[in-house]
């Protein structure tokens, strides 16, 4: 249809409504029926706004006292990362929530805590939307940020909250933890974290493992040449083994294990969650034939795990 074969057009706005039309003599009329005078309404925000635990809106408190936000509660370009990876991480403990004790006080470590970004997030998850008495503990081998987050605990009034500075392997609690997270420890001191936990019979473990450099080091698996000559594809192979057998250990101490991405990987190559329950009841032919398939994995790449000793030698940490 051509432009002149148009007899009438209709605008319809959320202020009425405006209609232009013209005779079969070319005579134009239009009525116009929209409110000049109606407040305007604000667009329709179509960028669906993310529903974070976390929310700046409640937690702005810790959240600009560890220099995520400023006072007004505006998160830092630059913390937007952090921001989103101790929601998720916190979002991942939502979901195995119902493992935990249900009642009593809960006792919680996060073992090499750095800046403590995710120990206080955990910590305000626990206290103030789950209502839980909890006893917590940061452990790191930096004093100064030690003193640093031990400050912040006090100046927020968070009762049970702790820090140590300590090596990780020297660390103990009095009550045995039901949950142990850790984001980010150094290459084995991921696996001085998984044994902490498994000694000590955690409930729940969470950890996002760092760096991965034990088993680059020390593979000997002539059947995997193929993949060693190349040094980024021996890197990424030696990640998802160590991983792998990560799990794989846990699962021969009776947990459950998930292994899933923390947070989108374009953030943060270090973006393996293990997290890992233990069962409440203990079936010794799965936690065997987890354990066989452990050795036989093992044998295969000719390495001898850091988890694997640690938990050979047996002492409670
Ligand atoms: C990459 S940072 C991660 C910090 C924090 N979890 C985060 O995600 O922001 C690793 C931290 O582990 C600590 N660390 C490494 N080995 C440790 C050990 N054996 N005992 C205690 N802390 C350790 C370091 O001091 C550092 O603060």
């Amino acid at each position: 249809m051509a432009f002149e074969e148009y007899r009438q057009t209709n605008i319809i706005t959320s202020d009425g409504e405006c209609s232009l039309m013209i005779s079969k003599k070319k005579k134009i009329a239009l009525i116009n029926n929209i409110n000049k005078n109606a407040p305007a309404i604000k667009a329709e925000e179509h960028n669906r706004k993310k529903n974070y635990i976390i929310d700046v809106s409640e937690h702005a408190d810790f959240l600009s006292a560890l220099g995520i936000c400023d006072k007004q509660g505006r998160i830092y370009d630059k913390k937007q990362p952090k921001y989103r990876q101790i929601n998720r991480f916190v979002e991942l403990l939502l979901d195995i929530y119902p493992s935990l004790p249900k009642q009593g006080q809960l006792t919680v470590c996060d073992l090499c805590c750095g800046k403590s970004y995710l120990t206080f997030a955990i910590y305000y998850f626990l206290t103030k939307l789950k209502g839980r008495q909890i006893q917590m503990f940061g452990v790191d081998l930096k004093a100064d940020v030690v003193e640093y987050c031990t400050n912040v605990a006090r100046d927020l009034g968070c009762e049970g909250l702790s820090f140590i500075c300590a090596d990780i392997s020297a660390f103990k609690s009095e009550r045995a933890p039901d949950l142990v997270v850790s984001l980010h420890a150094c290459d084995t001191a991921t696996d001085v974290v998984l044994s902490y936990a498994i000694k000590n019979r955690a409930k729940v473990v969470m950890s996002t493992p760092c760096c991965h450099h034990e088993m680059n080091r020390t593979m000997k698996c002539s059947s995997l040449s193929f993949i060693e000559r190349h040094s980024i594809l021996k890197q990424k192979l030696c990640d998802a083994a160590t991983d792998a057998l990560r799990a794989l250990r846990l699962e021969s101490e009776g947990y459950e294990v998930e292994v899933m991405e923390l947070i989108d990987p374009e953030e943060t190559p270090k973006n393996v969650m293990i997290r890992a329950v233990k069962s409440e009841r203990i079936r010794p032919g799965k936690t065997q034939a987890a354990l066989e398939e452990y050795n036989r994995a093992c044998n295969l790449l000719g390495v001898s795990p850091t988890l694997d000793k640690l938990l050979r030698d047996g002492q409670p940490s």
